[in-house]
């Protein structure tokens, strides 16, 4: 069957005020195509990470849509799709690596032996292998990180957003996840990513999203923002469209 092709997320009008009245998200559209590179950007508080749990049904939305493959995104086939790597790292302080990533597996409805199957190559590609056996708390911060992204990997979801997965990560561990996000990228995964550097973005995003106090401000290539913004540089483009807002 040929047509237009279903994206990978569309949200359409999405608003959100939290329970204390405070309106994160006014009236969000947004479209990711099925296997772009997309990237969110927006100071601390424009509404990211409350965009993200949104489309991953973590939050209840106060009015509009979210679809994710076409599907609705309180669907569990939806859920199914989209693996998430928080910015909080929210690892189980008693699971192991191993266990971490087995549980994952079994919560998506994976078997046993797929998901031991899985977990090693996690593991493996993740560098964790030595650590299989020790906890959480046991781990550095980067080798959470680590974690954290495989697990989101698990269940080999067709969109994976990850919600600032090079914060605070060394020099290294920041290259071989930009290496690893990419193969993933062109093995056709739609990659949603937000982050606070800008180089980052300009290297690995196709698409990019500027947004600022739950609203979208723009949303072009990173060429097409400095040609739009009649700016040098993305750093330039994110100052000029922040100050205008
Ligand atoms: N549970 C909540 N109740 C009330 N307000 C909230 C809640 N969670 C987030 N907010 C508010 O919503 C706004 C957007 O927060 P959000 O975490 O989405 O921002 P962000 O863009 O991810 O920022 P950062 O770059 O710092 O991660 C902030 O003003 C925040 O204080
Ligand atoms: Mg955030």
């Amino acid at each position: 069957m040929t047509g237009p092709a279903v994206p990978a997320l569309e949200i359409s009008r999405l608003t959100k005020r939290y329970d204390d009245g405070f309106l994160a998200l006014d009236g969000f559209d947004l479209v990711v195509p099925d296997g772009t590179f997309f990237g969110l950007l927006g100071p601390n508080g424009a509404g990211k990470t409350t965009l993200i749990s949104a489309v991953c049904n973590l939050i209840r939305i106060t009015s509009g849509d979210v679809r994710i493959f076409g599907r609705e995104h309180t669907h569990g086939e939806a859920r199914r799709m989209v693996g998430l790597a928080e910015q909080d790292v929210n690892l189980d302080r008693f699971l192991d690596v191993e266990e971490t990533l087995l549980y994952h597996g079994g919560y998506y409805g994976m078997s046993r032996r797929d998901a031991r199957a899985r977990a090693k190559e996690m593991m493996d590609v993740f560098d964790l292998f030595s650590k299989a056996k020790v906890r959480a708390p046991k781990l550095s911060g980067g080798m959470r990180r680590r974690l954290l992204l495989a697990r989101a990997l698990m269940h080999e979801p067709r969109l994976v957003i990850l919600d600032e997965p090079t914060a605070g990560v060394d020099f290294e561990l920041r290259l071989e996840l930009w290496r690893y996000i990419r193969r993933l990228h062109e093995t056709g995964t739609t990659i949603l990513l937000t982050t606070h550097y800008l180089e980052e973005a300009e290297e690995l995003c196709e698409e990019i999203a500027l947004i600022r106090s739950g609203r979208l401000l723009a949303r072009d290539s990173a060429d097409g923002l400095r040609e739009a913004y009649e700016a040098d540089s993305l750093a330039d483009v994110y100052v000029k469209a922040m100050a205008a807002a």
